[in-house]
């Protein structure tokens, strides 16, 4: 080949490139994703399901769940693919998905309806699980015996037993999520049901002074129940300052500022090394960078802002821990403290990737535009942040989900023409009620579960743990950290779809 051939031929690969990129960006369809990612909390409902179920292949389950201890506990949701009722993440996917409607539900058209009604399958749960004044119940479900089966939900046979909270057997980091979750919700539905947020706030306060009073870990009160499946790894400080800081801005009492303003320091300075997740993590001097189930820090960090920046003698710490968040997230900082795959999909230690993803996805958005509002930018070493920077970066993570990708995959289920068809999930591998009636025993399902057939039912908008750090995916049920979805990876996704539809 000649020089000048060469040049067109690079100049055609390029343009080959440019068209197979932009085909892909055009393909993505925001709104679609939106929908489905509110539809999978359909899939995950536990108890009587009403008459607007739309993900019909699943049914009524565990109705007579609080029984043993004379309570209605029916409702809810599954965190998983397994068939327990965990209350610790439970409470943070509804925090979540209401924080998601208070800054974004004005953009989530028709869809918004179905988030309220996710929402309020949080909420009203949690109520019936604080009805009784200093009682909280924590868990339903026996997490090892449950897992010992694989059955259906609507079959289940496996003990629920209730696992629930008094004041001699405390649990702080559960009640103060379960707090911030009712003070946000009541936030979500302040301008459509008055009442009903109302009821919530009033929840909410009982809750936290249940949790604040008799302080102590779930660990402790709950043993093997919540250890090693939902053990809270990083302590119950946290969930006090984010449920205060969440109570503050339902009620704008000064009472809980204070909560916030006095305890920080004990979350912030403490120490270098932090269990996160049952992962030992060096969080360059601080634990700023860490958001989840259970860790709320960099959450707190970033909400707060909202009502502090432009006003120094209040934003310390919390503007310039936000600050190092963004600095430890975005790829060009020199602090930063992720990794980024080759096809673009950010990185942290533990499983379940893409919980990390959607969830700091939602921080740098709402931080975004916080710092927008507020005429900032953010200063990592000599590099500038700009708010469109966050964004910019927030949509490479999404994108990357929603098919974007080496693989051209979506880990979405039901999203896009390639999506994950082994997930890790009782209710959509086995077949529905609808196929096969007959009661399932503990161990009908293996047959399934082994069965190289995709799975019978499609838990449409579950996004699963996701790839591997080589951008590789396996498919398989038995990878439970690529294949199994969450509540809590596609609760912070529904505020981010919003936006970017
Ligand atoms: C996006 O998906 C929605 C719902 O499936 C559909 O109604 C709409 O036409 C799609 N938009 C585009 C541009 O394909
Ligand atoms: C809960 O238990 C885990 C695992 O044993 C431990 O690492 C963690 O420190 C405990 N948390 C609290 C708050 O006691
Ligand atoms: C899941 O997949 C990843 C990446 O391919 C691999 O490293 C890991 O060992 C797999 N885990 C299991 C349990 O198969």
């Amino acid at each position: 080949m000649n020089r000048k051939s060469v040049e067109m031929s690079k100049l055609s690969l390029l343009l080959t490139m440019m068209m197979a990129t932009m085909a892909k960006s055009a393909s993505l369809n925001y709104s679609d994703a939106l929908t489905k990612s509110i539809l999978f909390f359909e899939g995950q409902r536990s108890g009587k399901l009403p008459p607007s179920q739309r993900m019909k292949w699943r049914k009524d389950s565990a109705l007579n769940d609080g029984q043993d201890i004379h309570m209605d506990m029916v409702g809810g949701y599954y965190d998983a693919g397994d068939n327990v009722k965990f209350h610790f993440p439970m409470a943070f996917t509804t925090t979540m998905l209401a924080w998601s409607v208070i800054e974004f539900g004005d953009k989530m058209g028709s869809d918004l309806q179905y988030a309220f009604e996710a929402i309020r399958w949080g909420t009203d749960y949690f109520l019936k699980a604080t009805i009784i004044p200093n009682i909280v119940v924590a868990q339903i479900g026996n997490p090892n015996s449950d897992h010992g089966c694989w059955e259906r939900p609507e079959d289940m046979d496996t003990s629920r037993q209730t696992y629930y909270l008094t004041q001699n057997k405390p649990g702080s980091e559960v009640s103060f999520e379960i707090a911030a979750a009712l003070a946000a919700s009541s936030i979500a539905f302040s301008k459509t049901d008055g009442q009903y947020s109302n009821v919530l706030l009033t929840r909410a306060k009982q809750v936290f002074d249940f949790a604040n009073n008799y302080r102590g870990s779930y660990n402790d009160s709950i043993g093997d129940g919540v250890c090693p499946f939902y053990c809270d790894f990083n302590g119950y400080m946290d969930e006090l300052i984010w449920g205060a800081a969440w109570l503050y801005k339902a009620s704008n009492d000064q009472t809980y500022w204070n909560f916030v303003k006095s305890n920080i320091q004990s979350i912030e300075f403490s120490s270098i090394v932090r269990n996160i997740n049952g992962f030992k993590v060096l969080a360059n001097g601080g634990s700023f960078a860490e958001f989840g189930w259970d860790s709320k820090h960099a959450g707190i960090n970033v909400l707060v802002s909202q009502s502090v920046m432009n006003n120094p003698s209040n934003e310390n710490p919390f503007v310039p821990n936000a600050n190092n968040l963004i600095c430890s997230l975005l790829p060009n900082s020199p602090t930063k403290s992720v990794t980024y795959s080759k096809g673009g999909l950010l990185f942290k230690v533990g499983s379940s990737n893409l919980q990390h993803a959607t969830s700091l996805s939602f921080l740098l958005i709402v931080y975004a535009r916080y710092m927008q509002a507020n005429n900032k930018e953010v200063q990592c070493g000599n590099v500038v942040a700009k708010p469109s920077d966050l964004i910019n970066l927030a949509k490479t993570q999404v994108d990357y989900i929603l098919g974007n990708n080496p693989l051209g995959m979506s880990y979405m289920v039901g999203y896009g023409q390639k999506y994950p068809q082994k997930i890790h999930h009782r209710g959509s591998i086995l077949p529905s009620i609808d196929v096969n009636p007959k009661h399932m025993g503990c161990r009908d399902g293996d047959i399934y579960f082994q069965s190289s057939a995709p799975n019978m039912n499609v838990l449409t908008g579950a996004i699963v743990g996701g790839p591997a750090d080589d951008d590789s995916f396996q498919d398989s049920r038995y990878n439970v950290s690529q294949s199994e979805p969450t509540t809590y990876i596609n609760a912070p996704f529904v505020g981010v779809l919003a936006y970017f539809k």
